[in-house]
């Protein structure tokens, strides 16, 4: 990335598209026309509610990052989007029973203008889902013409001078990359041959690469994250990140596990459970689905704990994750970790977390700050894996070769750093030496 010259000013609409408008859009798009009405305030959204110190402590400047940044207003955003079912937004939203229908009545006329088009959706990728709003076509490289015929579309008929992608669609059976993937002319080769590496989210990824439209993916599945995408990323100038939007357990858990680590104490054993009932909970009931999310998952703590660096404090620690599809829950997900820790000559203690979360109330403002702030990458010249973006994902993209910062305050002081190097001022290493001169 370099440092931008200028930044294109947020002028016109912003269309944010997502590929599936379940429980998590449809909470998000309900939120913000709540937002927007003075009804409801956007709690979680960093870039609605945050603020970011500028220059010294004793400066005094503190700037609402919304007014720092010059990001896209919520009163810009047009939303659309994907699914295989054809409800409206409101149906949609009425179905995930996340938010109150007192709050669902505020909006309802236009979140029932928010009609989902076909989806693409080869089963195989998605074992527990099946419904009748699909697309056809002879081979995966005429989806992708659609699916850019969609976005031209959408953007003309809504008057909107850009877009967006926000992937909020079903997570998807685990596979690794292969050869498929590994570069842009055998991807464009697997799209004509109909290769079955290539998933239903690629597709998506792929059309909106093309349409230089800004890639992010909630989900664990590769969608943007192989050598292909971000080859063809860097190329047409696209910025993608990803994976797995960062809510609930996984959030506590990198949260809580710094500071485990930056006070030397270790760890035997970190067991996590969650029950959960919602369409999600449903898909991961699927045990190629629940790999991908258990992948993601898992990665967490090997990365912020370092074994390798720390074997007498975190080498044999045993980390299990489970999650559990029950349907009376719904969307009030319940978390469970019992962590088995260690002190002092190793005497042996326990922490216990129960987090009653509720997923797409958690998931939503991070949907929100992607949107904005891919769009603002996109302005501000950058392209390829945005990884100051990790501050929101489970299972952050890098460059190849470079192992991802889990860190929750790593990943918050990367991404306002990044804001402040962005708009020409200092960096902040909280250093503070200044003020004992
Ligand atoms: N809510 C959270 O806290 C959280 C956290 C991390 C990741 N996620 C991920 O976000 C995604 C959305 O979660 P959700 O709770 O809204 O799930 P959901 O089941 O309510 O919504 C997903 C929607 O995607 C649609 N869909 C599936 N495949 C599609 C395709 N090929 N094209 C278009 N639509 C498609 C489904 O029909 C469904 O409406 C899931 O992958 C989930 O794992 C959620």
């Amino acid at each position: 990335m370099k440092q931008p010259k200028e930044i294109t000013k947020a002028e016109g609409k912003l269309g944010v598209l997502l590929p599936g408008l379940g429980a998590v859009a449809t909470t998000t798009i309900a939120g913000v026309m709540l937002a927007r009405k003075n009804q409801a305030l956007p709690i979680g959204s960093l870039t609605q509610l945050g603020t970011i110190r500028l220059g010294k402590r004793t400066d005094n400047r503190s700037p609402l990052i919304r007014e720092f940044l010059p990001l896209a207003s919520l009163d810009q955003l047009e939303f659309g989007g994907w699914d295989l079912f054809p409800d409206t937004a409101y149906e949609s939203a009425q179905h995930a029973e996340v938010l109150e229908q007192r709050h669902l009545d505020q909006v309802r006329d236009e979140l029932s203008q928010v009609t989902p088009m076909k989806a693409v959706f080869y089963p195989e990728y998605v074992k527990r889902l099946h419904g009748p709003h699909v697309k056809t076509g002879a081979t995966k490289a005429d989806m992708v013409e659609q699916v850019r015929d969609d976005i031209r579309t959408f953007l003309k008929t809504k008057g909107c001078s850009r877009a967006v992608a926000v992937w909020c669609g079903s997570t998807e059976v685990y596979f690794p990359p292969g050869d498929v993937h590994a570069s842009i002319d055998a991807f464009e080769a697997g799209l004509a041959r109909n290769d079955p590496g290539i998933s239903n989210s690629q597709i998506y990824a792929w059309a909106c690469l093309k349409e230089r439209v800004p890639y992010a993916n909630g989900a664990p599945n590769l969608t943007v994250d192989f050598p292909a995408a971000w080859d063809l990323a860097k190329k047409l100038e696209v910025p993608i990140a990803g994976k797995d939007f960062k809510t609930g357990q996984t959030l506590m858990k990198t949260i809580i596990a710094p500071g485990l680590k930056a006070r030397m104490l270790g760890l035997s054993g970190w067991f996590s459970t969650n029950i959960l009932g919602n369409r999600d909970g449903e898909v991961l009931d699927d045990p190629d689905s629940f790999k991908s999310k258990e992948v993601s998952k898992l990665g967490v703590l090997e990365y912020i704990l370092q074994p390798h660096m720390y074997k007498e404090l975190y080498g044999k620690l045993y980390h299990k994750v489970r999650i559990e599809f029950y349907p009376p829950r719904g969307d009030a997900k319940e978390g469970w970790d019992n962590i088995d820790l260690f002190g002092w000559l190793g005497y042996p203690m326990q922490i216990k977390v129960n987090f009653l979360c509720r997923d797409s109330i958690l998931a939503a403002p991070i949907v929100l700050d992607l949107a904005l702030l891919m769009d603002l990458a996109s302005r501000a010249g950058f392209s390829g894996t945005q990884e100051w973006l990790s501050f929101y994902f489970k299972s952050p993209m890098t460059a190849p070769n470079l192992y991802p910062e889990h860190d929750l305050f790593i990943q918050s002081m990367k991404l306002k750093n990044t804001m402040r190097w962005m708009m020409g001022e200092d960096l902040i290493t909280h250093l503070g030496n200044e003020y004992y001169d």
